[in-house]
């Protein structure tokens, strides 16, 4: 029986102008090749003892009803410590947060609860692929601002002050920001952040800022919210959550954190969209929040080290590094390779050497522009690194030839 849909039910306007998840299809072709999975950003090494088992008194305690839907108490109040500790910004738990199904809800959320057709949004490039379908599920319009690589692996990928500036229209809703940022590593300075802060407070514009990978970070960098900046906590939506700071992806539990009035209204679509993020993980997520510093500070440390033993691999195979100051990700170069893109490439990685990696061009929105890239995740063991590190090595008899 032919159960494709007919014309008079044809589908959504929105979902024809984006595809699925390139990262995400990259899991699936490694789970079918047998490769080694550096596509996408989970860890594969357990997730901390500690919180697993505060999961399970969670579940064992009954804790298994919906939760308060823009998050349970303590998970809320957690975050607000936390925000405070680390960024020094007061949050209201009662009126300025709101728990979701991961950052990647809130993220939606936000843009539904704030976009209006027409609207603009700036997204630095290359950039977290959710954030174009975000956009246009949101109605809004993605306008782009090109973060340049270095010349050299070792330097820091930029934008153009006057690209930004001119990229801001009397539509421009808000900017989105991503530090530590995904795919470049690139973590924004304090002085690239205030002058995105004085843009914001020039042209009356939100920034909604993912800092999902706020502990992430390398080389003595320090992690800065814009919402810190002075004029920035009334015109921010910091978004953040467990995933990736507690290698659990899979837990489903992230917030946005705003003004009460951007609060209510991003509660309002969350509501409708999910109800509401697991109820005990919640609780586990709250006894998280509360480690203590010495467990970021490792995290840091242990990430630094797959760092790098991960880029000598890659350079030595012939990869040209953009190195990392935070994430878990490295962007490469593969001009050496001769290949005519990215996407034949990691084809041929996955189906020949049996390494899985995301192609660069699923970060751009003109794919020709990330047609000569590739990335790699290295949020994993060093057996795995090490595994794709030896078969990656038969690239060289490639460019021998
Ligand atoms: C920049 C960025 N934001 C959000 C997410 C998704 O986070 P969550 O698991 O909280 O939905 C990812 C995952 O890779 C990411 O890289």
């Amino acid at each position: 029986m032919d159960v494709s849909i007919q014309p008079k039910h044809a589908l959504s306007d929105k979902v024809e102008h984006f595809t699925e998840s390139v990262i995400r299809e990259m899991t699936r072709q490694a789970m079918l090749y047998s490769a080694v999975n550096l596509a996408q950003g989970f860890p594969d090494f357990p997730a901390p003892a500690e919180i697993k088992r505060q999961a399970q008194e969670a579940i064992a305690a009954d804790v298994n009803q919906y939760a308060i839907t823009w998050g349970a108490k303590n998970l809320r109040n957690a975050i607000a410590r936390q925000v405070k500790h680390w960024q020094g910004v007061e949050v209201d738990p009662e009126t300025q947060i709101t728990v979701t199904c991961g950052s990647t809800e809130a993220m939606i959320s936000t843009l539904l609860a704030l976009c209006n057709k027409g609207d603009e949004i700036i997204i630095f490039e290359p950039f977290y692929e959710n954030y174009g379908p975000d956009a246009i599920l949101s109605g809004a319009k993605p306008v782009f601002v090109k973060l340049r690589p270095p010349a050299n692996g070792d330097g820091e990928w930029i934008f153009d002050e006057r690209e930004l500036r001119a990229a801001i229209h009397n539509q421009t809703k808000a900017i989105i920001l991503n530090s530590p940022n995904n795919p470049t590593g690139k973590v924004f300075t304090p002085t690239e952040l205030e002058l995105i802060r004085d843009l914001c407070v020039e042209f009356n514009v939100l920034a909604i800022t993912d800092e999902i990978y706020e502990h992430i970070i390398y080389d003595g960098s320090r992690h800065t919210s814009i919402a810190s900046l002075e004029g920035m906590a009334e015109r921010s939506v910091t978004i953040n959550g467990l995933s990736k700071t507690y290698s659990v992806t899979g837990w489903r539990v992230g917030w946005a954190v705003a003004p009460p009035n951007i609060t209510n209204a991003i509660r309002k679509v969350h509501d409708f969209l999910t109800v509401g993020a697991p109820a005990p993980l919640q609780e586990a997520g709250a006894a998280a929040l509360g480690l203590p510093p010495s467990y970021y500070e490792s995290l840091a440390i242990s990430y630094g080290a797959r760092r790098d033993r991960l880029i000598p691999a890659l350079t030595e195979a012939g990869f040209c590094c953009f190195r990392p100051r935070g994430a878990y990700y490295v962007m490469t170069d593969i001009t050496a390779f001769g290949f005519p893109d990215d996407v034949a490439f990691t084809n041929y990685l996955v189906k020949e050497l049996g390494v899985a990696a995301v192609p660069g061009s699923s970060f751009y929105h003109e794919p020709h522009d990330g047609a000569q890239q590739v990335r790699f995740a290295f949020c994993k063991r060093a057996e795995t690194l090490d595994e794709a590190g030896k078969r990656l090595q038969r690239l060289l008899q490639l460019r021998r030839r």
